[in-house]
């Protein structure tokens, strides 16, 4: 691990005085703008706030807990003790946005002791960087909690004036996968977190959570007017959550800055909050752009099950790694390769086999034909949300595949939410949330278990990204939106501003496996899917996954050989990341430069709007470069002619601007090379 500077200081004050105790603890972050404050103010209640530049941004905002088998945590506190420490470390991400991830906050932990018999205690622990706040509560091992059996996390977020939101739905049956909501804040309902405001002054804040570990997921409800409060998500069994003392809570993290773009930069602050690299060298980590297939299945012309339609034949996947091999793709996803899709497949799951191959399926023969023309075969494991049938077969799956010498699984936990189906203590079924406390662990166990035999995890219908990445970093990607998928068969398709909300919205919790590169522009039955064909390159740059796919039929890309050309050369892990322009919603610049090359991507994705702007090419180093401008044509629209694109070449240097317009539904995508001085 690379470290450029470790400063550590500790210093702890004990507050033996109660004098003392009353008067609450503050902190600010390095560069001073944000400043936070905890103590335990009326009747005892532990009250927090934030301020930027003085100006109130969360009030008074409870913490407390409740419990199904002991009195809520919540009033009678007082504090006991408390500490405070900086920390600034330079580390080295093995993938990702940026190569170095500069980790500077300030600390400062506040004990308080509940007055009442049962003198309970809880820290909390605060860090606050330049653009953001995070708190977790610690609870010591205690006699009077020596199990927490915890019904609801009381935490609130007590928003200060109206403004703008941007949530996603929580609790309904598509689990992660629903268009996001643009409502004023005190029109919020139950959001899934990442959930982003922008309070009327133009702050930007994302709510979202950290190292979701052994926990159950939270989301955030309205109250009533600017007040917000934690939900956790439930659990067949009773409590949420349940934890033996000691154990800390996932940090509750709210990024703050100025602006769209400086908010997505401050997704950094997630994977700080996380532990570091747990797993080791992880050089057989590999990112990686791969074809599938796939696509078809999803328009209904090929299928997962056996029979007729049968996508994953032998003779179609060979067929497959030719066109990867010819056209630089390294990877092949085969979906339907493995008995148990026949009939009603996701009604169950126990009918999938891990191990077994349809009988038109080779899959030994296909692996090793891919690995000797450099194509690997990533693995599919469709559980159907069974991990009752599936955790009990998965590493005999997983001993497969290594065997194989396959390193990358893409996992599937298609049901409905609260339909997961798992064992409870008693051995009896249970049907729990995809991000419960089951789950929870259900994930970690997968990947931890396929990082055991150097393979890589991508789950679909998944938990949550939290930052686990920086502590599993084979935790590769992962669906948990509204991806391509839904420009197939979705009601409606994903549309033209959908991107432009991910970007600020889900993106800020990490990798994504959007699977962009539908160059037909076409879904099932030739429905046109809302996008132009230069925005489905822009999503290369602008959706951020080390895998990336080219999804649409290899005839689709064959026949696009100008377009293909722009998905062959652009990378998929950086050395760095900077978002040029943004606004949630509306539009996302961002440039990226590829990993250990001289070389630069910019890719824009605006809405159902025409814009024009100029990027400033100041990113970009010493010399003259040549621009390979992928844009939308200038008439096009993607109402009426989403095919436009104009393909060109520029000299550039760093004091230069690129004009682009983005058309209705349209993007953009550039890439630089160097060309000396
Ligand atoms: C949903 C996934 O998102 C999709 O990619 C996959 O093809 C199907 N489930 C089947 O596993
Ligand atoms: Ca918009």
């Amino acid at each position: 691990m690379f470290k450029i500077a470790l400063v550590l200081t500790t210093l702890i004050a004990l507050l033996a005085s109660p004098a003392l105790a009353d008067v609450p603890v503050q902190a600010r972050s390095p560069n001073g703008e944000i400043a936070y404050q905890i103590g335990a103010g009326g009747e005892g209640r532990v009250n927090y706030s934030v301020t930027r530049n003085g100006k109130p941004l969360i009030g008074d905002s409870q913490l407390g807990f409740l419990f199904t088998d002991a009195p809520q945590m919540l009033r009678n506190f007082k504090l006991v003790d408390q500490a405070t420490r900086s920390f600034d470390e330079t580390w080295e991400q093995p993938w990702g946005e940026w190569r170095r991830v500069r980790n500077h906050y300030n600390e400062v932990s506040a004990t308080f002791e509940e007055g009442s018999k049962l003198h309970r205690r809880m820290r909390v622990v605060a860090r606050l960087f330049d653009d953001a706040v995070a708190f977790r509560i610690e609870f010591p091992r205690q006699p009077n909690l020596a199990t927490a059996n915890i019904a609801e996390e009381l935490t609130q977020f007590r928003v200060v004036g109206d403004g703008e939101a941007w949530w996603d739905t929580a609790f309904e049956s598509n689990r992660e996968e629903y268009l996001y909501n643009r409502t004023k804040i005190s029109e919020i309902g139950i959001a899934q977190t990442p959930m982003t405001i922008r309070p009327s002054d133009g702050t930007h804040i994302a709510f979202h959570e950290a190292a979701l570990v052994d926990y159950s997921g939270m989301n955030i409800a309205k109250v009533q007017g600017g007040l917000l409060k934690a939900v956790l998500t439930p659990s067949s069994s009773g409590p949420k959550v349940t934890r033996d003392t000691p154990f800390v809570t996932p940090w509750r993290v709210m990024l703050i800055t100025g602006d769209a773009p400086s908010l997505y930069a401050a997704n950094v602050e997630i994977l700080n909050l996380n532990e570091p690299n747990k797993l080791g060298d992880v050089s057989w980590v590999k990112p990686r752009k791969y074809v599938g297939i796939w696509w078809g299945m999803h328009l209904d012309t090929q299928s997962w099950a056996s029979g007729a339609k049968h996508g994953a034949t032998t003779a179609y996947a060979r067929k497959m790694i030719d066109f990867a091999a010819a056209n630089e793709f390294t990877g092949l996803l085969v979906e339907g390769w493995n008995k148990g899709w026949d009939g009603d497949w996701f009604a169950n799951g126990d009918t999938f086999s891990f191990t077994e191959a349809y009988p038109d399926f080779d899959l030994p023969g296909v692996v090793a034909y891919g690995l000797k023309k450099g194509v690997h075969f990533i693995g599919h494991n469709e559980t159907s949300a069974n991990i009752a049938w599936y955790e009990p077969r998965m590493g005999a799956g997983f001993d497969m595949f290594q065997k194989l010498g396959v390193d990358a699984i893409k996992t599937g936990y298609v049901s409905d939410a609260g339909g997961v189906q798992a064992v409870g203590p008693d051995g009896k079924p249970r049907f729990e949330w995809h991000e419960g406390q089951v789950m929870v662990r259900h994930h970690l166990k997968v990947v931890t278990e396929a990082a055991k035999r150097h393979i890589a995890i991508d789950a679909h219908e998944p938990v949550k990204d939290t930052g686990l990445r920086r502590t599993y970093p084979s935790w590769i990607s992962r669906e948990g939106q509204r991806g391509m998928e839904y420009n197939a068969w979705g009601v409606p398709k994903n549309p033209p501003e959908h991107e432009a909300n991910l970007v600020f919205t889900r993106m800020l919790s990490g990798p994504m496996d959007f699977t962009p590169g539908v160059l037909s522009l076409m879904g099932r039955g030739n429905t046109p899917i809302l996008s132009t064909l230069a925005k489905q390159l822009a999503l290369y740059v602008v959706i951020y996954s080390p895998i990336q796919m080219a999804a649409d039929l290899p005839e689709n890309l064959a026949a696009n050989p100008g377009p293909l050309q722009f998905i062959k050369d652009v990378a998929v892990d950086w050395d760095d990341t900077k978002v040029l322009a943004g606004e949630v919603g509306d539009l996302a610049v961002i440039a990226r430069k590829t990993r250990g090359k001289n070389e630069w991507f910019v890719g824009a994705v605006g809405d159902e709007q025409e814009r024009h702007f100029d990027v400033p090419l100041g990113f970009l180093g010493e010399g003259r470069w040549r621009a390979e401008i992928y844009r939308d044509g200038d008439t096009a629209d993607y109402r009426t002619n989403p095919r436009a694109i104009v393909i060109e070449q520029r000299k550039v240097s760093a004091g230069d601007r690129l004009a682009l317009r983005i058309a209705p539904g349209g993007g953009a995508a550039v890439r630089f090379v160097s060309l000396g001085r």
